[in-house]
């Protein structure tokens, strides 16, 4: 079968190009990256020296979610594989898979001396992890391979390797490049992001985060004036403070009727208003309260707040969670949940719907390559991001790609692999 029947132009060009030291390809989501690289990694496997290469990844699950799949599809299945172990044996070569955020992916690196290296997802891998492999590998003349989504224009991917270094070959990847997305993914792709994300993960741009976070946010789109169904069950999310003000969201969920994930009520008490603080006891007699009636399966607190998670628990209050801080990957999903238009505000929480549109990009981690929010008037948007992040992400606080929010956000509603019909039309209330 020729080559132009299977691969695109660009994966293919990139296939006999990526000679370098280190070869990069970076680009939109989905464009195919992770998949031409693995092509060229494992033929570099094949023909290399004898030795030990490595597979870096953010974690073995991730690993085994998104690589394995096509190294099989690659490799015929005679091939041996000890999952036991972590390592591949391709073609008589061992081939280690390291997940980043263990700990000792470190020292295991150091350890080798490899042949060759493949790395899914650059910039998400701790700067240490990363440098530790290149002074592995360049030692001894190997390549590494690895892909990447863009991130701030001021990232150390982006600064130190992928402008003016002689070591790096690199190439941009765009939907178009890959072959089999069809239309309507594509479609569905790009109606999944806006603003900086839109940039980034579809136009492949790394572009800074500037001004509003949540740049989406239309008050016509994203605001409701009552809930439009039954909650199936609640959720609530906790931000705790006593000189800082304190809040409290009540988060509709209905898997079946659109919206799929409403805030109907908020709680909000800023001491210094009312100039005079409140007691962690005071407060649990208002989350009370605040809850009655409802049936709240999880309560999500700032992992901060210990004081008051006792007191609650104190007073008998079920389903206490300690909230997960990911503060990127949590913005990550507020996005793309106002995107796709499953999440929406009620009218009367007007401090959330305040706090939204004044939660701003932080410029000065923003040139240190950072996303990070500025700490102002976040409360009522860290309660946000903390019940929905945890909620939809509990089993695993590792830094997930955009494709893998996407995916396990669906999963975890009950979506499949595609929003349903109703769905897919993004915040169809828009006025024409
Ligand atoms: N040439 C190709 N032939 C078959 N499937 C492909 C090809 N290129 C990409 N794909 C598939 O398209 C999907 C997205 O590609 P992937 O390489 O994971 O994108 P990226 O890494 O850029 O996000 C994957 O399921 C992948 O297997
Ligand atoms: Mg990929």
């Amino acid at each position: 079968m020729p080559l132009e029947d299977k691969f695109s132009r660009r994966q293919i060009d990139s296939y006999y190009e990526s000679e370098a030291r280190i070869n990069i390809w970076e680009g939109s989501v989905r464009s195919g990256k992770t998949y031409i690289s693995l092509w060229r990694f494992i033929k570099y496997v094949q023909n290399g020296p004898q030795g030990e290469y490595l597979i870096i990844s953010r974690t073995y699950d991730t690993f085994k979610r998104n690589l394995l799949p096509t190294i099989c599809e690659i490799v015929d299945a005679n091939q041996k594989w000890f999952s036991g172990k972590r390592e591949l044996h391709l073609f008589g070569k061992i081939v280690h898979v390291v997940g980043c955020s263990d700990e000792r992916a470190e020292s295991k690196i150091r350890g080798l001396t490899s042949s060759g290296a493949y790395v899914d997802e650059i910039t998400i891998i701790p700067y240490s992890v990363w440098q530790m492999l290149i002074s592995r590998c360049l030692m001894g003349g190997a390549k590494i391979f690895g892909t990447t989504n863009p991130d701030s224009p001021f990232h150390w991917l982006k600064k130190e390797f992928l402008e003016n270094n002689p070591d790096v070959k690199s190439w941009q990847f765009t939907l178009d490049d890959n072959p089999e997305l069809t239309n309507e993914e594509r479609e569905y792709l790009k109606r999944q992001y806006k603003g900086i994300w839109y940039q980034r993960y579809i136009e492949g741009l790394w572009v800074q985060a500037e001004g509003a976070i949540y740049d989406s946010f239309d008050d016509r789109l994203h605001v409701l004036d009552y809930p439009l169904s039954r909650a199936e069950h609640y959720i609530v999310g906790v931000d705790y403070g006593t000189s800082n003000p304190c809040c409290f969201l009540l988060i509709g969920i209905n898997r079946n009727k659109y919206p799929n994930v409403w805030v109907e009520d908020e709680y909000y008490y800023d001491s210094s208003k009312h100039q005079r603080q409140k007691t962690d006891a005071e407060y649990a007699s208002d989350f009370k309260k605040f809850i009655e009636g409802k049936s709240v399966s999880a309560i999500y607190i700032d992992p901060s707040a210990v004081s008051f998670r006792l007191e609650l628990q104190k007073q008998g209050v079920q389903g206490l969670i300690e909230a997960q801080n990911e503060v990127d990957d949590g913005i990550r999903l507020v996005s793309n949940m106002l995107n796709n238009g499953t999440f929406k505000i009620c009218r009367n929480c007007s401090n959330l719907i305040k706090e939204i549109q004044s939660y701003v990009w932080d410029p000065k981690a923003q040139q240190r390559g950072v996303d990070k929010p500025l700490k102002q008037n976040d409360h009522a948007c860290d309660a946000l991001r903390y019940s929905l992040f945890s909620h939809f992400f509990n089993k695993n606080s590792n830094s997930r790609s955009a494709a893998d929010i996407e995916r396990d956000y669906r999963e975890a509603m009950g979506l499949g692999g595609q929003l349903p019909a109703p769905f897919q039309e993004t915040n169809y209330f828009y006025p024409a």
